[in-house]
């Protein structure tokens, strides 16, 4: 019997770039995918960009264009970020279709008739100057509990407290500065509060993650707890989002249609290919449900969302796979370490896009940890693995093939690729549970034992001697059949490496199948390299450009493009993390006086400048500022420098110090000034 799956990952947010942690979710679900299509089974993957909210819509005003230009133009960029990554996906749709209107609208209207929808007057805070409600997340003040300043509305970075935004004390409108008033407001509540003996079961109903199931335990509570309340699912005007139907100002939050946007995705699927929508979203449908998601969101997807599918009258999800968080080298990516890095960026300096899903797969196992990025790892493991062990096997036999017998291999047989067959489902079963990490160990053992088996034949001494042609053949066939059989096991990771090996051996689009059928007597291709080693200078270049749109005195923008892209990814990190003023005291800034400025020979960008910062000697600093200042209008100005940065040895001597300077793609770099009254030495905090 063919299975029917639909498979989702969650949908991005439609303003900001797709970056290294975004795609261990994307490449994971891909590779899942495309080993299910290998199974000859029905799968169809289905995905789009998440674009209604308040953060959303601040955005586009800030960048002076509509929600929907912003949204147009970020849909562009991911589907081609994705595209390029090899990340194929039926259809990658948007939550702001006409699709997602109807069908949010139609739920809404189902869960209402059930019963499950209830409004209740709330107070919130309202900015009286952008005649908005705020969420948490825009309004600052004063901790309740340590009165540390500017602390966000939910909970505060320098005591770990966490409060509701009234408690806040001297509130103030992150988007205007204006202090918020109380208001009342109506609002629209999901009655979660009753769904718990169906969450319930749904949770043990045995198919979640072990620690998915244990945290869904937590939140429903046992029967009689009442640990769940009720689910806020209305903004007022102006709001990003579609009007609640009878509810004229009333917009659904964006996780209300966020999730029903995989179906309306699907919809729209099925109106070009000629699906049956209901076949896959009644209820009792025997179709199979996936959403590979990240552990931050589990919440949504375990709680929120089966109760909606469930009392909108719809089918309930088969699963839910939950994976950790990227980190590099360790730790969370970091802009100031240049590993926050992008999908542009990664694709603009390594390129190759297999190198990171074979990464990924070689440490992705089922589970919700953490995954690491390390990057010196990833070079090695990359060579040895791809390059050094996989590839090695046909670079080393084609030639012979191509030299000796005009390109034609004999059918071939041999213990080792008895072994390598028997290996098959195995190595399904690692890829079906979503341990690519234990499939790719097992792929990697067949590996070795094929290179152990061209490394004992030794076809180069072999091919010296005339009247060992037929061994010679037969030793190159049968590794050319190993390396098909390799190829099959590792297509779901390497489609691109697979299609060019499709090529070469002149055969149909592999399938999991073709592990039994064996490569016939035929001709082949000549071969061609079909990768190459990745060089650590590459990964360096693309560390050091992710670092740069922070530094503006350092900062070299290669083209406008990559510089508007950068500005883009720094003006994401600073929505998305927040550092403690522990963190920020950390930064020793001081007033300095410049008491020299001169040109350096042979540096293109640099000033050498001389810093008075109150210390016995003043501090040498390169400054990328050369562009911007004559070095005579510098002598005797006050400014801003970072004075605990580690010396840095360069070109031209040693640099003890940052400038601080601003700029983007309209200019600079501009150098501050204090007002007057600053004197060299003095902190700035
Ligand atoms: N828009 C919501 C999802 C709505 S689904 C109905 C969202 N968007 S997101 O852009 O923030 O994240 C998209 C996916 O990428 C999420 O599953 C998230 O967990 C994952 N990741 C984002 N950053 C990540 C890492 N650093 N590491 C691993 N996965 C990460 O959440
Ligand atoms: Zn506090």
């Amino acid at each position: 019997m063919t299975r029917k799956l639909l498979v989702t990952s969650a949908l991005p947010y439609a303003n900001g770039s797709i970056h290294l942690g975004h795609l261990v979710e994307y490449i994971q679900t891909d590779i899942w995918v495309r080993f299910q299509k290998m199974q000859g089974h029905t799968v169809h993957y289905v995905c789009a960009d998440d674009t209604h909210g308040t953060p959303i819509m601040l955005r586009a005003e800030k960048e002076g264009i509509t929600p929907e230009a912003l949204i147009e133009k970020v849909h562009a960029e991911h589907s081609q970020d994705f595209a390029e990554f090899l990340v194929e996906f039926d259809n990658y749709y948007s939550t702001n279709s006409e699709e997602n209107r109807q069908l949010s609208g139609n739920i809404y209207r189902a869960l209402k008739a059930n019963g499950k929808i209830a409004t209740k007057t709330i107070e919130q805070y309202f900015d009286p100057v952008k005649n908005m409600f705020l969420p948490d997340r825009f309004i600052k003040g004063e901790c309740p509990k340590c009165k540390a300043k500017d602390q966000y509305g939910d909970n505060c970075e320098v005591c770990g407290a966490t409060y509701s935004p009234t408690d806040l004390v001297n509130p103030y409108s992150a988007v205007s500065g204006a202090t918020p008033i109380r208001k009342e407001t109506e609002h629209y509540f999901f009655k979660l509060s009753e769904c718990a003996d169906f969450l319930r079961d749904w949770t043990r109903s045995g198919t979640l993650q072990a620690e998915a199931a244990n945290k869904m335990s937590e939140w429903v509570g046992e029967a009689g707890e009442n640990k769940l309340s009720d689910w806020d699912i209305s903004r007022d005007a102006p709001y990003f989002g579609f009007e609640i139907p009878d509810a004229p100002g009333k917009y659904f939050y964006v996780w209300l249609d966020a999730p029903i946007g995989y179906m309306a995705s699907f919809k729209n699927l099925c109106s070009k290919i000629g699906l049956d929508f209901d076949e896959y979203w009644k209820k009792n449908s025997t179709t199979e449900l996936y959403h590979f998601i990240g552990k931050d969101i589990l919440y949504f997807h375990a709680l929120f969302w089966p109760a909606t599918l469930e009392y909108s009258g719809h089918r309930t999800p088969t699963n839910v796979f939950a994976h950790g968080f990227l980190t590099v080298n360790g730790e969370k990516m970091s802009k100031s370490r240049g590993t926050f890095i992008t999908a542009r960026s990664y694709l603009e300096h390594v390129k190759n896009p297999e190198y990171l899903r074979y990464y990924y797969a070689a440490k992705l196992n089922g589970s919700m940890e953490d995954i690491d990025l390390n990057l010196e790892d990833f070079v090695a493991r990359v060579n040895s693995d791809l390059v050094g062990k996989y590839i090695n096997i046909a670079s080393r036999t084609a030639g012979f093939i191509a030299k000796k017998f005009e390109n034609k291999v004999i059918s071939a047989q041999h213990a080792v690729i008895d072994d390598m067959r028997a290996a098959a489902p195995a190595i399904a079963e690692a890829y079906a549970a979503r341990d690519f990490a234990r499939a790719l160990r097992e792929i990697m053992k067949l590996t070795d034992a094929a290179n152990g088996y061209v490394a004992e034949k030794a076809p180069w001494v072999v091919a010296k001697d005339e009247s060992k042609t037929a061994e010679l053949h037969t030793i190159c066939s049968n590794a050319l059949e190993m390396f098909r059989l390799l190829t099959i096991y590792l297509k779901p990771v390497l489609p691109n490496i697979a299609e060019a090996v499709e090529a070469f051996l002149n055969i149909q689009p592999l399938l999991w199948t073709d592990v039994a059928l064996g490569l016939r007597a035929q001709t082949i291709q000549p071969y061609a390299h079909m990768v190459t080693r990745l060089e650590g200078k590459q990964i360096e270049a693309m560390v050091e450009a992710n670092k740069e749109s922070l530094q503006a005195t350092t900062s070299t923008p290669h083209s406008q493009a990559h510089h508007a892209q950068s500005q883009q990814a720094a003006t994401e990190v600073a929505a998305v993390e927040h550092i403690s003023i522990d963190d920020f005291t950390k930064v020793d800034l001081r007033i300095a006086k410049i008491v020299s400025a001169e040109h350096v020979e042979g540096a293109e960008k640099l000033l050498k400048l001389l810093l008075d910062i109150g210390e016995e000697k003043p501090r040498q600093v390169f400054a990328g500022i050369k562009s911007a200042y004559d070095p005579a209008t510098l002598v005797g100005r006050q400014t801003v420098m970072v004075a605990n940065l580690a010396p840095r040895k360069m070109k031209f001597g040693m640099s003890e110090g940052m400038v601080l300077a601003a700029s983007d793609e309209r200019g600079g770099p501009y150098i501050l000034s204090p007002d007057a009254g600053a004197h060299p030495g003095m902190r700035v905090k």
